[in-house]
């Protein structure tokens, strides 16, 4: 059937749910938290559609219409205004944030570094990460107890800046973290500005701070930069593929200015979302014993009591469920959303240019036509013959079609990687029997830091292992 005959998708369609939610509820919610602006049917329908501020928002929870849309129909999606306006300044065009040509050079630029044998050599330095982790919480005078998703951050920041930075020269890796903090917490301003259409110029709380922090952190990539321009010498890491990188159309190679997008890119969305899903996994297996005593009794066979080793990773398998699991009930990237650039057919409807499409990745993995007893964690989802039984975009924390995530491959073997390091040798405990609640903000981070103590596992004798 060709395009022209459907009808445009509306509040009149059958089948589609409406959300009349006004502007001066969906807005406040969108600033504290854009989890809370989304409308509840969207977990429980199949697909909602709503208008804010004249524009048409369609909201899909329907895996084969994710499908429809994010893969068959990815030409006829963009990022979109709301997305660059949010992250542009701290990222500019970069893989995250790019569309079209410029986009694609850059995916087919780094795609060599986030190969399969590629990925494997960078596993002993997630593993010494770990380690490092596990030995500042076991020193000597050492508190009892961790703010788990800073731990996390820190450990994840280590592996990131090491494996595709080569190591953090000059940056104080202290400050570009809290820059990353400082410049995520006021999105959800940015996001109700531009949903409003409003100008990109107005003051909101914390805009000054995300401003410098952004800033910073530019200014310390640039100069990494510089000095790998001045001293171009051999390492074959994400900054060598960026500076090797030419335009298929054009020859042209990337300015600094492109590398930096790029550097800024990867190291906010390769440690923020990894550390998160870690944190989330540690705060839900300390209140679920069993499936915590089965991850233990799996390191422990694994590596028979030894140091981890890169060959042990891949064998974890239940470790890899507790993962997924968690990333099911707490999606790091929670939403994601794209802008029409032509109309496109979608369920049997016609969706026009200039609507946004939103795939509220939270609520497909809690949906109730979706998951028996979405609410209760069970790793046993993610166990072969379930798994292959569901529909692939049931279940899509790292997003779906071209632009899914690329760096999948590597936020799976780090987390397992850091699982083991730690579980090994650590119990972690939890203040209460409630979870904390989740925040969104760009990425899903418990509201409050969680406090965990740290006990050390008997039989662990705390050896202090390097790899070799
Ligand atoms: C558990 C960890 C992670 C989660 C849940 C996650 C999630 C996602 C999602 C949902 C997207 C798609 C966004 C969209 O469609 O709008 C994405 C894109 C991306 N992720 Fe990840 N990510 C994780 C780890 C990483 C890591 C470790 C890296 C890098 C080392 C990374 C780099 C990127 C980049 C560069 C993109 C943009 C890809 C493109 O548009 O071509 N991510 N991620």
């Amino acid at each position: 059937m060709s395009i022209e005959t459907l009808p445009w998708i509306s509040d009149q369609c059958p089948g589609v749910a409406v959300s009349r939610r006004s502007p001066l509820s969906v807005v406040p919610a969108l600033v504290r938290d854009p989890l809370q602006a989304l409308p509840p049917e969207i977990y429980r329908e199949p697909v909602v559609y709503s208008q804010v501020a004249g524009r048409r928002r369609i909201l899909l929870a329907d895996p084969a219409l994710i499908h429809e849309a994010l893969v068959r129909n990815a030409d006829a999606l963009n990022k979109g205004e709301d997305v660059r306006r949010a992250l542009g300044p701290a990222l500019g065009r970069g893989l995250l944030t790019a569309d079209g040509a410029h986009w694609r050079w850059q995916r087919q630029s780094v795609a060599p570094a986030f190969r399969h044998e590629k990925l494997l050599g960078l596993l002993p330095s997630m593993i010494a990460a770990a380690e490092k982790t596990r030995e500042r919480w076991l020193a000597p005078g050492a508190g009892a107890s961790v703010g788990i998703g800073r731990e996390m951050m820190r450990t994840t920041f280590d592996i990131i800046v090491d494996t595709m930075m080569s190591g953090p020269g000059e940056i104080d890796v202290a400050r570009v973290e809290r820059g990353i903090t400082d410049y995520l917490k006021p999105t959800g301003w940015v996001f109700a500005l531009s949903i409003l259409d409003l100008p990109d110029w107005l003051p909101y709380p914390g805009r000054r701070r995300a401003a410098a922090a952004a800033a910073y952190l530019r200014s310390s990539v640039t100069r990494m930069i510089a000095e790998r321009r001045r001293n171009p010498d051999g390492r074959e890491d994400l900054v060598a593929l960026l500076l090797a990188a030419s335009d298929p159309e054009s020859g042209r190679t990337m300015t600094d200015e492109e590398i930096a997008d790029n550097l800024l890119t990867f190291v906010t969305a390769g440690h923020e979302t990894t550390a998160l899903g870690l944190a989330w996994t540690f705060l839900l297996l300390a209140r679920h014993p069993e499936q915590e005593a089965r991850v233990v009794a799996e390191i422990d066979a694994v590596t028979q009591g030894g140091p981890v080793r890169p060959e042990h990773i891949g064998q974890l398998a239940y470790a890899r469920q507790v993962f997924s699991e968690a990333m099911r009930l707490y999606p790091p990237a929670p939403i994601i959303t794209r802008t029409a650039t032509r109309s496109f057919a979608l369920g049997g409807f016609r969706v026009p240019e200039g609507a946004v499409v939103i795939v509220p990745i939270h609520a497909v993995h809690h949906h109730a036509a979706l998951w028996t007893d979405p609410a209760r964690f069970d790793p046993e989802r993610f166990a072969p013959e379930p798994a292959k039984a569901r529909h692939r975009y049931a279940y899509m924390p790292f997003g779906a079609g071209p632009r899914i995530c690329i760096g999948s491959a590597f936020a799976t073997m780090e987390a397992v990687a850091i699982m083991a390091v730690l579980l090994q040798a650590v119990r972690l405990r939890a203040r209460s029997d409630a979870m904390p609640d989740p925040m969104m903000k760009v990425t899903l981070r418990p509201r409050r830091e969680a406090e965990m103590s740290v006990e050390r596992r008997h039989p662990f004798q705390g050896a202090v292992t390097q790899m070799s």
